[in-house]
């Protein structure tokens, strides 16, 4: 049975290894192997010592409730250790999902958040982030009119990606509350979750705020290490959780060995990570921000509020066809909105990687030459 396209994934696979001026990256700076295990306290001996074996299906124990200890009310038993962040949306979908439950989808989306809903359930409602006079914003009184008794699901990404839309502390509740009033499911992608630019803006866990939620998350973005691919969901409820495993079995069984390794060095470092990360946006959201105030005439700033990205309003007739001509004629890489299925008149900034201000002095350099 044919999926939609997965577009974000396609645009990237076109363009990421081949343009050297990437301004669209979700994830934050990268490390090596080296550098994680000299910030854990190991050394490469102790990796080399690793057994290449399968390894616990559900994860190792240990790393699981290293994980635990993040959330206030989940237990190492609640974990599920996942092959890559992007498994744990199929699993979810397949294990909460039969054709034609309702779904409500926060949008624009990562598109698997949407698309593997839609494939699925075959009945989704989108709850779109709306632009503001001077940000993003969401209405409340819409999920109040989407999320019936017959609503199966909720999925939730906050901080948002593509917006770095972040809720307050008093609308996350009201979201958790309307969300529940009907028994529905909660996911919360939070994936971003630790890149707030001000540590009283985070959000409880929505695992630590909500009965019956599902969270995601893992070491790609804030830790800066997707090629880890590490994630976990946290699921306090026993029966979703073993049917989710039994699903696992057919999607990677376990997770691999090293990746469990250096996920147990990342958390050992996670600190030090993600106040890196925190510090690489906190740099480059200065520079995107004067670069779009000087720019004003062709682009529309909404500031991010949390994570690594930021969706921009392009003043041109189509995103789509400008992207492409861009990274095809330059090597300038921006991500347009139709691979988010949001119109054609916006693009995805990202904010996290260490060479961000370069490549934005490159591309204005390339601004300044088309003006000629
Ligand atoms: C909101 C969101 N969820 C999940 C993922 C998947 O993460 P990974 O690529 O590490 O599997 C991404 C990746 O961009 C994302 O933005």
């Amino acid at each position: 049975m044919q999926i939609k396209s997965f577009a974000i994934e396609q645009f990237f696979a076109r363009y990421e290894f081949s343009s050297p001026y990437i301004l669209c990256a979700s994830d934050c700076e990268t490390i090596n192997v080296e550098t994680l295990l000299r910030m854990a306290g190991q050394s490469l001996s102790d990796l080399g010592a690793l057994s290449l074996s399968y390894t616990e299906s559900q994860g190792h124990p240990a790393l699981r409730q290293a994980i635990s200890q993040g959330y206030q009310l989940a237990t190492a038993d609640d974990i599920v250790l996942l092959a890559t962040p992007e498994e744990g949306i199929y699993l979810i979908m397949r294990t909460l999902l039969e054709p034609g439950d309702h779904v409500v989808v926060l949008t624009p989306a990562y598109d698997s958040l949407l698309n593997l809903a839609e494939h699925v359930s075959g009945n989704v409602s989108q709850w779109q982030v709306q632009p503001g006079d001077s940000g993003w914003q969401l209405d409340l009184s819409q999920l109040e009119k989407l999320v019936t008794a017959d609503t199966k699901l909720v999925v939730l990404n906050f901080p948002h990606n593509p917006t770095g839309f972040l809720p307050s502390q008093e609308q996350f509740q009201q979201i958790l509350t309307i969300a529940q009033k009907h028994g529905a499911w909660l996911f919360c992608d939070e994936m971003y979750r630790g890149l707030e630019f001000d540590s009283r803006q985070q959000l409880p866990s929505a695992v630590d705020a909500a009965d019956r939620s599902i969270v995601l998350t893992g070491l790609s973005k804030v830790h800066g290490l997707p090629g880890l691919r590490s994630g976990w969901l946290v699921i306090r409820d026993e029966q979703v959780r073993n049917e989710l495993i039994n699903w696992k079995h057919y999607t990677s069984i376990c997770a691999p060995a090293p990746s469990e390794f250096l996920a147990m060095a990342a958390l050992r470092a996670q600190d030090q990570l993600a106040s890196r990360s925190r510090e690489i946006i906190r740099q480059n959201l200065i520079a995107a921000s004067q670069f779009f105030d000087r720019w004003s005439r062709l682009f529309e700033w909404r500031p991010p509020q949390a994570g690594s990205v930021a969706l921009v309003g392009l003043n041109q007739p189509s995103a789509t066809a400008y992207c492409h001509a861009l990274a095809q004629e330059t090597g300038i890489l921006l991500l347009p909105s139709s691979c988010m299925g949001y119109g054609d008149k916006h693009i995805r900034v990202g904010l996290g990687r260490a060479d961000f201000v370069r490549n934005l002095a490159h591309y204005e350099e390339h601004l300044l030459a088309s003006q000629k």
